[in-house]
C-alpha cells in the first residue's frame, strides 16, 4: 500500500531554520522582546532590502496589511476600491473595514489575475484605489494595468499590490510588491515565506505612507499615550520577526524548488481535461492550479489515488454574504465564476519528494 501524497507539508521549509529559530527564541524569551521591538525591526530591514523597498512595516497579518495600506491612503466612506472578483477574501476585507465600497473586476481566464479591460470598465469618478492581486504567485499584467489607470482622466488612483502569495515573484526585473503605492504581504504559515504563526507586512517607497502605517498599527500613536488618530493593534510579534528573518535567507532556494516542481508538472501533465493556469514568467509558484471542468469526478479520482488537493477558491467574492448586497450579480464576472467552479490546486511545497510529483502526474494523466 503506497502512502498518500499530501497537498502540503510545511515542515521541510521550517526544518531549515529550526535550530537557529529555537536558539534565537531562547534569547528573545529572556529579553521578553515579544511585541514589536528589535527582532521585528531587524526583519523589516532585511525584507525591505531583499525587495528593494525603502520602507517595510511588520504587521500581525496580510489582512491588516491591506487594511492599513487603504487606511493610510485615506480611503473612507464614499470611496470605491476595485478588487478582483476571484481572490482570497483577505484581499477585500480592508475595503469594508474602511467603510468604502468594493467594486469587483473580472479576471483573465488563463491567469486568474485581474483583467485590465474589466478594470477599465468599472472605474468611476469615485474610484480611489485598485488592489491588484498576484494570485497563486503569478505577477499580474502590471504594464497593462498601469496603462488603464494612466489613461483615466481625473484624480490619480492609488495602486495597491496584494502580494500575499507572491514573495520573491519578479515582474520585468523588479520585485513584486514594489510596483505600486504599497505592497501587502501575508506570512501565514503556508505562504512561500511563512511565519510560525500569523504575520504580515506592508512595503512602500513613500516615507509619508510608512509613517502613517507605523502609527495606525500601534494604536494611532507615535509618542506613547498620545493617540492622534483612530488606531489599531496590528503589531507583529517579536517571535515572528525572528523566525521570518531566519527564513528569508532561504526564500530564493525554496522558490527555486517550487519552480522545479511546477516545471515537472508542466512537462509531465498530459490530460486534455486538465489545463494548468498560465504561470507566466517570474511566478513565485505559490500554488499550482489547473482548470478541470469535470471537477467532481476528478476529485473523486484523486481521492482514490491518495493524492491531496485544494480548491482556491470555490466561491467568488460577489457571492459571499458580506459582499453580496454591495455588488450585484455574480454572472457579471464570467471568468471568475468559471474558475471558481473548475479550479483544482495540485500538491506543491518546498521539499516535496520527486516521487510524489511523479505520483501526482501519473494520477492526473491516468484519469479519463
Ligand atoms: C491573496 C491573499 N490576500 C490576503 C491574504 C490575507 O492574509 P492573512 O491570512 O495573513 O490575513 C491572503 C492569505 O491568507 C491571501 O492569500
Amino acid at each position: 500500500m503506497k502512502t498518500s501524497v499530501p497537498f502540503q507539508d510545511l515542515y521541510p521549509a521550517n526544518r531549515l531554520v529550526e535550530n537557529a529559530f529555537l536558539q534565537g527564541a531562547a534569547k528573545l524569551y529572556r529579553e521578553s522582546a515579544f511585541s514589536g521591538g528589535p527582532y521585528v525591526e531587524s526583519f523589516e530591514k532585511a525584507f525591505g532590502r531583499y525587495l528593494g523597498a525603502p520602507h517595510c512595516l511588520g504587521l500581525n497579518s496580510g489582512t491588516s496589511a491591506v487594511h492599513l495600506a487603504l487606511a493610510a491612503l485615506g480611503i473612507g466612506p464614499g470611496d470605491e476600491v476595485v478588487v478582483p472578483a476571484f481572490t482570497f477574501v483577505g484581499s477585500a476585507w480592508g475595503i469594508l473595514y474602511c467603510g468604502a465600497k468594493p467594486v469587483f473586476a473580472d479576471v483573465e481566464a488563463d491567469t486568474a489575475c485581474i483583467d485590465p479591460e474589466s478594470l477599465a470598465a468599472v472605474l468611476t469618478p469615485r474610484t480611489k484605489a485598485v488592489i491588484v492581486v498576484h494570485l497563486f504567485g503569478r505577477p499580474a499584467p502590471m504594464d497593462r494595468i498601469k496603462a488603464v489607470l494612466k489613461a483615466r482622466k481625473g484624480p490619480r488612483i492609488a495602486l495597491i499590490e496584494d502580494a500575499a502569495q507572491a514573495h520573491g515573484a519578479v515582474w520585468k526585473g523588479r520585485q513584486i510588491g514594489t510596483l505600486g503605492d504599497a505592497g501587502c504581504f501575508s506570512f501565514y504559515p503556508s505562504k512561500n515565506l511563512g511565519a510560525a504563526g500569523e504575520a504580515g507586512a506592508v512595503v512602500t517607497k513613500s516615507a509619508a505612507l510608512a509613517e502613517k502605517i507605523a502609527r495606525l498599527r500601534n494604536h494611532g500613536q507615535k509618542v506613547r499615550y498620545q493617540h492622534e488618530m483612530l488606531g489599531f493593534n496590528y503589531r507583529m510579534d517579536g517571535l515572528q520577526g525572528l523566525f521570518l528573518e531566519k527564513k528569508l535567507v532561504h526564500l530564493e532556494r525554496m522558490n527555486a524548488d517550487r519552480e522545479g516542481i511546477a516545471a515537472a508538472y508542466l512537462a509531465g501533465l498530459d490530460n486534455p481535461e486538465v489545463t494548468p493556469l498560465d504561470g507566466g514568467p517570474g511566478s513565485a509558484w505559490h500554488l499550482f492550479v489547473c482548470r478541470v471542468p469535470r471537477r467532481k469526478t476528478f476529485l473523486a479520482h484523486l481521492d482514490k489515488k491518495g493524492v491531496g488537493y485544494g480548491i482556491h477558491y470555490p466561491l467568488i467574492l460577489p457571492e459571499l454574504p458580506p459582499f453580496q448586497s454591495r455588488q450585484g450579480n455574480p454572472a457579471r464576472y464570467p471568468n471568475a465564476l468559471a474558475l471558481s467552479r473548475s479550479v483544482v490546486s495540485l500538491p506543491l511545497y518546498y521539499g516535496m519528494p520527486s516521487e510524489h510529483v511523479e505520483r501526482v502526474i501519473d494520477a492526473v494523466d491516468g484519469w479519463r
